[in-house]
């Protein structure tokens, strides 16, 4: 499997067109609809609130140079209302994430919901090799999980960021693939007891402790936590045996619980 950032490189740039949509890559000519989504506080009430003027402008350069973001822009009247980007998740090695947002004026039309049923079927068709997608958005920010849930996304996995409780959505789908029976397998959470109370307990017995605090280790004492590479990106398997070779369960960071998959060789 190739990096996300590889794969979204080869294959950019991509257009998409829906019955009302155009996806097209965002230029320096978006600045203006940029900056207007990320200061209007409806549109950032989930995302941290309206950003100060130096990060827009840092966005603002950043959407259209690099791969990934799209304007949407409305065919009626060839008005950009929104944004779609996918690039890679920095919780998950090898796993892409798609957000987006659209002008208040745009919502409840069902744009938004065509825009991104078009880019998580792009990125399957187009870029298997690039892992699995998901979506991240807060558990209280109902319009948006209610988007992801009418596109057939499911809750893989729900972690605290950013000071509030976030829900991590990827596809589902036809049992027999793989990533989707990973993806089960989290939603229906049979691995609470293990990935709670189990995972430490084993940890413990195997005289691998793992620690409150992962910020405080150096890469060092991660990689002693383990015996194989699950220190990566400051994640800890909380597994000292049975490692699967693709599904971990551990600690981020921040101390969360946290399942995730990776094809590095363990
Ligand atoms: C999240 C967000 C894109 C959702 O926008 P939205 O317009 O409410 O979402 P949808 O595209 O799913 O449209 C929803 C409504 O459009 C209407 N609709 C659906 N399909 C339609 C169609 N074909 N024609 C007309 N209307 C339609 C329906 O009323 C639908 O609501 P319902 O499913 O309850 O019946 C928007 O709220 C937003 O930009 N929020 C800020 C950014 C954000 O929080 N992003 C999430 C984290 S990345």
């Amino acid at each position: 499997m190739d990096s996300v950032d590889v794969t979204l490189d080869s294959v950019w740039p991509a257009e998409l067109r829906t019955d009302r949509l155009h996806l097209r890559p965002v230029t320096s000519e978006d600045a203006p609809l940029v900056g207007q989504l990320l200061t209007d506080g409806r549109v950032r009430a989930y995302l941290g609130g309206p950003l100060p003027r130096e990060r827009v402008a840092a966005r603002q350069a950043a959407y259209s140079q690099t791969a990934g973001h799209w304007a949407l822009v409305r065919v009626t009247d060839d008005q950009a209302v929104g944004l779609v980007s996918i690039g890679p998740d920095h919780r998950c090695e090898g796993r892409a994430e798609v957000s987006y947002q659209l002008l208040p004026s745009a919502w409840g039309n069902g744009l938004g919901r065509e825009a991104v049923n078009a880019v998580v079927r792009w990125w399957s068709a187009v870029a298997p090799g690039g892992g699995p997608v998901i979506a991240v958005t807060q558990a209280a920010n109902t319009r948006s999980r209610h988007l992801l849930e009418s596109v057939g996304m499911v809750v893989l996995d729900e972690v605290t960021e950013h000071g509030a409780r976030q829900c991590l959505y990827s596809p589902g789908g036809d049992e027999d693939d793989s990533d989707v029976r990973w993806v089960r397998l989290i939603a229906s959470r049979l691995d609470e007891v293990e990935r709670r109370r189990g995972a430490q307990a084993r940890a413990t017995v195997a005289g691998r402790r793992l620690p409150e605090d992962l910020a405080a280790l150096s890469p060092e004492e991660m990689a002693q936590l383990c015996p194989a590479s699950h220190g990566a990106y400051g994640r800890i398997c909380a597994r000292a045996t049975d490692h699967a070779p693709d599904l971990h369960l551990g600690r981020a960071p921040d101390g969360e619980w946290i399942a995730w998959r990776t094809s590095r060789p363990v």
